[in-house]
């Protein structure tokens, strides 16, 4: 397992100084996933299915984790034609039950590997979830519960579900989806904003908590992002599609491709030292406000 550690050893004054064991020579740190399990919600569309890709081509197992069978067997395709391996376990991040499945399905699957001795390292990409722009007057306490059972509910417990299997093992590294709408506003977007500034603040409370026991959790927080469902919307509001995209100063939309670098790297081990921080790509929105 690649992870940094650090002991105490006595210095010539007799005190307790940590060492560092720096790579040895000068090998660079490694950008690489080989070796890692990573688990993926969301990975049936969009960002969650670009980052499985990414995964896989970047060394990976994938197992990947959305509602929808068939669009999860059309992403296990693509990347085990591409000579990747995937997994794919349905469930609702929404729902206990399903995320205590996933938890007993990976551990079978870390337990029943046949490179056990390989010391696979654990990652989970918590990419489950969906856009919601609504009048504040206008949100229902059946919006509220859909949207925070998904984005904060389903990212908690799918944290504490395979954060488990992380601290048994003494690392792991776990990504959160949260958005520029963490911490900015505009209209329509209290609810959503609510739901991913809660997952920001999640992001620093379990680094704080699990730091010790060797699980790194980060956020990466996009700004709009193509995928069929933004585009969709952008084309039946185009006013509010030009608006956002005054407000990002590198003068596009992101696509899923543009996030893809900062996922592989906090689930790299060159990022071992990172943890707590919500990472915004986001072609410059944040630094302009
Ligand atoms: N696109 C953007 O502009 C943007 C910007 C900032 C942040 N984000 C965040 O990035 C994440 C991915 O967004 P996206 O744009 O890629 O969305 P997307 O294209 O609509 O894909 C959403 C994915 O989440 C899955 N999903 C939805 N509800 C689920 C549930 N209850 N249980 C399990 N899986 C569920 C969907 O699969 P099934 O339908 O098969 O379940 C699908 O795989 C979300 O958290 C979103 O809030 C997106």
């Amino acid at each position: 397992m690649n992870c940094i550690r650090s002991t105490r050893r006595q210095d010539a004054r007799g005190s307790a100084l940590p060492i560092s064991h720096e790579p040895e020579g000068d090998a660079l740190p490694s950008f690489r996933l080989d070796g890692r399990l990573a688990v993926i919600t969301g990975a049936s569309d969009g960002i969650g299915r670009a980052f499985a890709i990414a995964y896989s081509r970047s060394g990976a197992e994938v197992v990947l984790v959305s509602r929808t069978r068939e669009k999860l067997l059309e992403v296990q395709r693509s990347i085990e034609v591409a000579g990747g391996r995937a997994h794919i376990f349905p469930a609702d991040v929404s729902k206990i039950d399903d995320l205590r499945s996933i938890e007993r399905q990976v551990s079978t699957l870390i337990n029943s590997s046949k490179e056990k001795d390989r010391d696979l390292a654990l990652v989970l990409v918590n990419c489950a979830g969906f856009g919601h722009t609504k009048p504040a007057l206008d949100i229902t306490e059946e919006d509220w519960d859909r949207i925070l059972d998904v984005h904060a509910k389903g990212t908690f417990f799918c944290c504490q579900s395979m954060g488990r299997l992380m601290i048994e093992r003494g690392y792991g590294k776990i990504i959160n989806l949260s958005s520029t709408w963490s911490a900015s506003t505009d209209m329509g977007k209290s609810l959503y904003g609510v739901a991913k500034a809660g997952v920001s603040y999640l992001t620093a409370a379990l680094s704080t908590e699990w730091a010790p026991l060797g699980v790194r959790v980060n956020a990466i927080a996009p700004t709009s992002t193509l995928t069929e469902s933004t585009s969709r919307t952008f084309r039946e509001d185009e006013a509010r599609a030009q608006k956002l995209l005054s407000r990002i100063k590198l003068g596009r939309f992101a696509e899923p491709s543009d996030l893809v670098g900062a996922a592989v790297f906090l689930a790299s081990p060159a990022s071992d030292f990172i943890t707590g921080h919500t990472l915004f790509v986001d072609g410059g929105w944040h630094a302009a406000l």
